[in-house]
């Protein structure tokens, strides 16, 4: 490992990202100790304002695209050549941790710090990234910064959709970006020299093994599908069975029944139907109308597409008197990263003498999308108990530092090509 790298891997300081974690944990926080930072909400915007500040307070450049994609630049000694980009997203799940997505984030801020304290002057420019609305829990699907960026989506696809309250993301966005009218726009043409992510690893084998750091190999595909279910209201107490077209009682019967249609022997298959709302929600009406949304995954896209094919049908199979639409919103196929990075986190982690382990991603990340225009990679770290998507999610100084300086020496590495 060449001494520059050795050096800024070091200069990564494990108690100022801490801090920064717990500030920014600020923000959103809830009683129960996790935070509520949805896409572009106010605290979104309050997110993406502090980590503006910390950049502007240690000299950095910020700077945003058309999407809300948010970089912090740290100047290469040729600018001429595309930078490198490190980083994640700053949104959160309505009931989200404090990790998930600002460990990323902060990381990548951390490694702008290490390098500079380093006095690591590198070819190309290192940029900390926050990509907007990765969880896609109030804007489905998700990671659709990254996936603008990355040109899998164009803006005109993103602008239409609404959250759940039908506020449409246009709205939203122009919102957010008007909230940092000091921070210039860029254009979205940007091809990066490559992509590096962090992130808790929202499972439990690196915990449980007692490993440090995860270098992932590639993310399973996703496909997100939304149902609806057309009934009729009518008077919970007048009106008979047989005259009723209950949207809830069908919608409950599809979800039984995909259920059972999506377990498979091994246990591979993720299937989650995580919303599910009904209209008019009142107690003596009988429902007339239902959404619900599956999120189902799995590494291989042959089995993605079988799968998908036998959602319509079988919603179909149980309509009944009622009507029902099944758009699909989003298929990511399978990743995998670039062996050339992958390979470089490896020989990080090793010169470092970081313990480190191979692992495939059950969960989305933006380095999905970025990993289609550019050499793209992702580190691992431990979380408490292998949970996430949960307040309770939890993580250890420690270990989010040996990760932060994996990815500080693969990032210097890059950066000096
Ligand atoms: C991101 O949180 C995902 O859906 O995997
Ligand atoms: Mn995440
Ligand atoms: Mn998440």
């Amino acid at each position: 490992m060449d001494d520059e790298v050795r050096r800024a891997a070091r200069a990564v300081d494990g108690a100022r990202l801490w801090r920064r974690l717990m500030a920014m944990a600020e923000i959103g926080a809830t009683p129960a100790g996790g935070v509520n930072r949805q896409a572009l909400s106010i605290e979104d915007r309050a997110a993406r304002r502090r980590l503006v500040e910390w950049a502007w307070e240690r000299g950095y450049d910020a700077a945003q695209d058309g999407a809300a994609n948010l970089f912090v630049h740290r100047p290469g000694s040729e600018p001429q050549l595309p930078p490198v980009l490190v980083g994640s997203h700053l949104d959160s799940q309505p009931t989200g941790g404090r990790f998930d997505g600002a460990f990323g984030v902060l990381a990548a801020f951390e490694v702008l710090e290490a390098l500079d304290d380093a006095g690591v002057a590198t070819r190309r420019a290192v940029e900390a990234v926050a990509w907007t609305n990765e969880e896609g829990s109030r804007f489905s699907p998700g990671a659709m910064g990254s996936a603008v960026f990355a040109r899998r989506m164009t803006l005109g696809e993103i602008l239409p959709v609404t959250d759940w309250d039908g506020v449409p993301l246009a709205d939203a966005l122009r919102d957010t970006l008007a909230d940092l009218p000091e921070v210039p726009m860029r254009d979205r043409g940007l091809v990066p020299a490559a992509f590096l992510e962090t992130h808790i690893e929202q499972g439990p084998r690196l915990e449980a093994e007692g490993i440090p750091v995860g270098v992932v190999t590639g993310i399973q595909g996703i496909s997100n599908i939304h149902v609806e279910v057309i009934g009729a209201e009518a008077h919970a107490g007048t009106t008979p069975r047989r005259l009723r077209r209950d949207a809830l009682k069908t919608a409950a019967a599809m979800v039984l029944a995909l259920e059972d249609a999506f377990a498979d022997g091994d246990d591979t298959v993720r299937f989650t139907v995580g919303r599910f709302d009904v209209t008019p929600s009142s107690p003596n009406t009988v429902p007339g109308h239902v959404r619900f949304t599956i999120d189902f995954r799995h590494p291989d896209p042959a089995t993605i597409e079988r799968l998908t094919g036998r959602i319509e049908p079988i919603c179909q199979g149980l309509a009944g008197a009622c009507e029902v639409r099944v758009h699909r919103k989003r298929d990511v196929p399978p990743t995998r990263f670039d062996e050339g990075t992958v390979d470089l986190l490896r020989e990080s982690a090793k010169g470092l003498g970081i313990a480190h382990m191979d692992m495939f991603s059950g969960a989305g990340h933006d380095a999905m999308h970025l990993s289609a225009i550019c050499p793209t990679a992702m580190v691992f770290t431990p979380c408490k108990d292998g949970i996430s998507h949960n307040e309770a999610e939890s993580a250890k100084p420690e270990d989010l530092a040996a990760g932060t300086r994996v990815l500080a020496a693969a990032a210097c590495a890059l950066a000096q090509r």
